[in-house]
């Protein structure tokens, strides 16, 4: 049971960064009471460019949220209805709500086990096997008998996936390539054949982010941006942000309520000058976690691999008896998160799809034995040390509940960071 003298751990305190940085925040909110500037306008604009020059693109463009920014995204990168869009099944279900509501049908590639993205290897497999060419060349998946025509990797808990391989697959079969990178702002890749490291929303045609609250980067209540190169689709994003139009009541397209904010604009703003630190922080902590939780055989801590700068939006560990050690640490009053406990390719919302138990082993086993920790830039060493004596005290009482002993491949500690 918890020991109250001990203090609980959240498993995100949002509340720490905010009272910091008081001053600066409530000042955005003056303003924008003092000039009734609400929606657009400077304080849009001057973010959109900040984020922009952060993460390395041409272009930024504020929406209303991380589900609307790749739903635009989707659209404006030329996704038509009934395309097949492929992505993962190991990620938070806005991914593919926002495939279907732009259009497209989700198809899905397993994950790699060990960075929970998009495995390259079964991505080739799927264009190679599981798709014919039509009488016009087309690419045609043999599951649904639709065009393939995009894919979206999902950089999940702060890493990117392995974009050169991706990239370099879509550009041998025609797709778009569209970044889920709502969790991942800052997260660096280092590109072999740009021989540099890029930043997520910089390598795919766009890219998506969600500025929800507990993100990275996040705002005080709803939003998102993409990020492109390509100033057509950036023009495309303006025009289905704000119902079509290209200017006041002259709409192209039916477009969508989904412009981020003025105050929110200016808040993260505000953070964005923060956020390159807080990342560190973040690094700083998953480092710890790792050395912390190195001598435990039967919990697995986060692989990065060499070509990756993750930020650790979540630090997830795995263990086999995940329940047991999340109701431990729940006693400890240490919270704790699963993302995610179903893959999407089961869950009731896709049933429509026909996938069935077994199609994708590596995000079923993942999604079995994953483990949130607490994971956040004000994390203190000493919180950090009392979650791995938990974890310690709750291995020791159940010696058998760790990794399955086949997996041998599994690596015991991440490399330093
Ligand atoms: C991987 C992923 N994609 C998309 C989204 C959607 O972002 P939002 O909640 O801002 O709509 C999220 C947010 O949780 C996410 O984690």
């Amino acid at each position: 049971m918890s020991n109250p003298t001990l203090g609980s751990i959240p498993f995100l305190d949002l509340i720490t960064p905010h009272v910091e940085l008081e001053q600066e925040l409530t000042a955005v909110f003056s303003r924008a009471l003092h000039t009734a500037g609400f929606v657009g306008g400077a304080a849009v604009d001057e973010f959109e460019k900040a984020f922009a020059t952060f993460c390395g693109a041409d272009h930024s463009i504020a929406v209303s949220s991380g589900t609307d920014a790749l739903r635009f995204a989707i659209m404006a990168c030329g996704v038509q209805r009934g395309d097949v869009v492929l992505t993962v099944p190991h990620t938070f279900i806005a991914t593919t709500e926002a495939i279907s509501q732009a259009g497209g049908i989700p198809e899905f590639i397993d994950i790699d086990e060990r960075t929970y993205n998009m495995s390259p290897e079964l991505l080739e497999q799927f264009l190679e096997e599981r798709r014919v060419r039509n009488k016009a060349g087309k690419l045609i998946s043999r599951r649904s008998g639709r065009p393939v025509t995009a894919v979206v990797p999902v950089h999940l808990y702060g890493q990117m996936a392995d974009m050169d391989s991706i990239l370099k697959l879509a550009g041998q079969y025609g797709l778009t390539v569209i970044e889920d990178a709502c969790q991942a702002h800052g997260a660096e890749y280092f590109s072999k054949d740009l021989n540099r490291w890029m930043k997520a929303g910089s390598m795919g045609h766009a890219a998506a982010f969600s500025f929800y609250p507990g993100k990275n980067l996040g705002a005080c209540g709803e939003g998102g941006a993409v990020t492109t190169n390509d100033s057509d689709v950036a023009d495309k994003i303006r025009m289905l942000r704000d119902h079509g139009q290209v200017k006041k009541y002259y709409h192209d397209v039916e477009g969508y309520n989904g412009r981020l904010d003025a105050i929110q604009a200016g808040l993260l703003h505000a953070k964005l000058v923060h956020l390159d630190n807080w990342n560190l922080e973040r690094r700083a902590r998953a480092a710890n976690y790792n050395l912390l939780l190195a001598s435990i055989e039967t919990v697995s801590v986060p692989y990065e691999p060499s070509w990756s700068h993750a930020v650790y939006h979540v630090y997830v560990i795995r263990t086999r008896n995940r329940d047991g050690m999340i109701s431990h640490l729940k006693d400890a009053g240490i919270g704790t998160g699963i993302h995610y406990p179903i893959p999407l390719h089961l869950q009731n919302a896709y049933a429509f799809l026909d996938y069935a138990p077994g199609d994708f082993p590596a995000a079923e086993h993942a999604s079995s034995e994953i483990v949130s920790l607490p994971m956040f830039p004000h994390l203190t060493a000493q919180q950090q040390a009392r979650v791995a004596d938990e974890i310690l005290a709750f291995v020791s009482k159940t010696p058998h509940s760790g990794m399955a002993e086949e997996q041998e491949w599994w690596p015991s500690t991440s490399k330093a960071l």
